[in-house]
């Protein structure tokens, strides 16, 4: 069993980008504005490490919150004027969204150049078509890239994705398929009848349930792929913040099945915030006429 450090290939990643910026001598700089609505804690942690990154690699950041009372055309305007502003490259609008918020039109507002995250229905359409244009989700484009740069082979293997979000598990599934990775591919899900028996036949097995340690032992085929993309708070005394982080998988048990497997924390974690740099950089890119 090998560990993938998502750290480690985060850095590499960072370090790609921060020459490539370093290279536009300040002609451009690539400009995220991040949204915040309310503050949820996960959410806080999420906002300021992408903030921070986006320093360390000299990629200008900026942060618009709004207090968990904010209507739909308060966050739909703000939207509309960063759409107009031209020194923006990219938006992200932390999800989840209040209740009272429709996510999906609030995705849908974002220009599609400037959608960073890749949630908006013209940039899944893009996937679905095979675009060169397409953005894809921070989070599916960061275990391709962890699976290219620790050598998992795709093409003709049977991947299973546990869990079909808009965020993770239907752009997984969508970039696996692709002409690129060419991986036959299956989607479980909660109302899936035979879940164990399906993660079984996985070659590469990605979970994105958001259930701590729902992916047990006796789910996984000897010498998998296993990617585990939760990243659940539980509640731990001896912890100074009073939690710890767990993933999907019962990484103790399992870890000793795989080939590869990603640690929580150090596995997806860091490459979500690393392809998030990464489409921003593109996006400013296109949008200047650079080739991409
Ligand atoms: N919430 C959890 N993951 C993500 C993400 O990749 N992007 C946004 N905008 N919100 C998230």
């Amino acid at each position: 069993m090998e560990l993938i450090d998502g750290n480690l290939i985060a850095k590499q990643v960072l370090a790609e980008l921060k020459t490539k910026i370093a290279e536009l001598a300040g002609s451009v700089v690539p400009h995220i504005v991040v949204i915040r609505v309310g503050d949820d804690p996960a959410s806080v942690s999420y906002v300021a490490k992408k903030q921070k990154t986006a320093a360390e690699i000299g990629m200008k950041s900026s942060l618009v919150l709004f207090p968990a009372t904010a209507t739909q055309a308060e966050l739909e305007a703000k939207i509309d004027a960063l759409n107009a502003d031209a020194s923006v490259h990219g938006i992200l609008i932390q999800a989840p969204l209040p209740p009272h918020i429709s996510e999906t039109a609030i995705f849908n507002r974002v220009l599609p150049e400037k959608d960073v995250d890749g949630f908006s229905s013209v940039n899944v359409g893009r996937l679905v078509q095979e675009l060169p244009n397409a953005v894809a989700a921070c989070t599916p484009a960061g275990i391709v890239e962890l699976l290219k740069r620790s050598g998992a082979e795709t093409a003709g293997r049977h991947a299973v994705i546990v869990g079909r979000s808009l965020i993770v598990g239907k752009p997984a599934a969508l970039l696996l398929l692709s002409k690129k990775l060419n991986a036959t591919v299956t989607v479980c899900h909660s109302r899936t009848g035979n879940l164990p028996e399906i993660a079984r036949q996985a070659d590469i097995l990605v979970a994105a349930i958001g259930k701590p340690k729902f992916v047990t032992e006796d789910m996984v085929k000897p010498g998998a792929v296993v990617i585990d993309v939760g990243i659940n708070r539980v509640p731990d005394a001896s912890k100074k913040n009073g939690y710890r982080l767990v993933g999907d998988v019962d990484f103790e048990n399992v870890a000793p099945k795989c080939s590869l497997i990603t640690p929580v924390p150090g596995g997806v974690g860091p490459m979500t915030v690393a392809m998030l740099m990464k489409n921003t950089l593109e996006a400013c890119l296109r949008r200047n006429g650079f080739a991409v």
